[in-house]
């Protein structure tokens, strides 16, 4: 059974495109809302949210799991091994895609405030291709709007406005890639590539694609 997790409703985007591209396949979906946002959690914190999650997927029977939460995947590789040998991490498959479709070597990464901490998007990057520039942007206030409801399907003038100021720091010069490297931020892909004017990469999406393909690989090798 395939495990997804998240803090709370960006994992969903993750789940749904799993039943997309898996529709066999059972899953079990884990959003711990009650220690949300993750984003404003410290690396010690994280660690032990994400290790029990892990831990509470695997006891419901997940064998693989993906994680549909970009600040969880920034401390994968600290919480116990038996726990993260069953984990996908979202954040290398979306640098790839972001990377693929870049002219100017240099894309934007809108996450929470503890990704940004981690400088996961940035190492990943300089590890694919040495010349290229990941900037990164938090934008935890957006977090909080899709907890609140706000959606593509989902928004007025007002909302907009909302957005606009939440993202008024925001500087994209010389990026024609915008990383939505926050699992939440998909549930407003459209209305930010709308707003931003740029090319928008999901981390949810991109991170299930990439699941799927190893899960269908291993199926077809068994
Ligand atoms: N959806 C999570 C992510 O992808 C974080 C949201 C939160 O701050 O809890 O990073």
């Amino acid at each position: 059974m395939i495990g997804v997790f998240d803090s709370g409703l960006g994992g969903l985007c993750a789940l749904c495109e799993i039943h997309r591209l898996l529709p066999r396949e059972s899953t079990v979906f884990l959003a711990d809302r009650e220690n949300a946002p993750y984003g404003e959690r410290s690396e010690s914190e994280l660690i032990r949210l994400v290790s029990r999650d892990t831990e509470r997927l695997a006891l419901s029977g997940a064998d693989r799991i993906l994680v549909g939460c970009c600040t969880a995947c920034t401390v994968l590789d600290k919480i116990p091994r038996e726990l993260s040998e069953l984990c996908t991490s979202i954040i290398e498959p979306t640098v790839r895609e972001a990377l693929s479709l870049t002219a100017t070597g240099r894309i934007a990464v809108l996450c929470t405030e503890a990704t940004k901490r981690s400088r996961i998007y940035e190492r990943t990057a300089l590890s694919i291709m040495p010349s290229a520039e990941a900037v990164t942007y938090a934008a935890g206030g957006l977090v909080r709007l899709v907890e609140g409801g706000m959606s593509d399907a989902c928004i007025d003038d007002g909302g907009r406005e909302r957005l606009s100021s939440v993202l008024s720091g925001l500087n994209l010069a010389g990026c024609d890639t915008l990383i939505l490297g926050c699992t939440h931020f998909s549930h407003l892909e459209r209305t930010l590539g709308d707003v931003l004017s740029i090319r928008t990469v999901s981390a949810a999406r991109a991170g299930a694609e990439y699941f799927s393909k190893i899960i269908m690989k291993k199926s077809r090798g068994s």
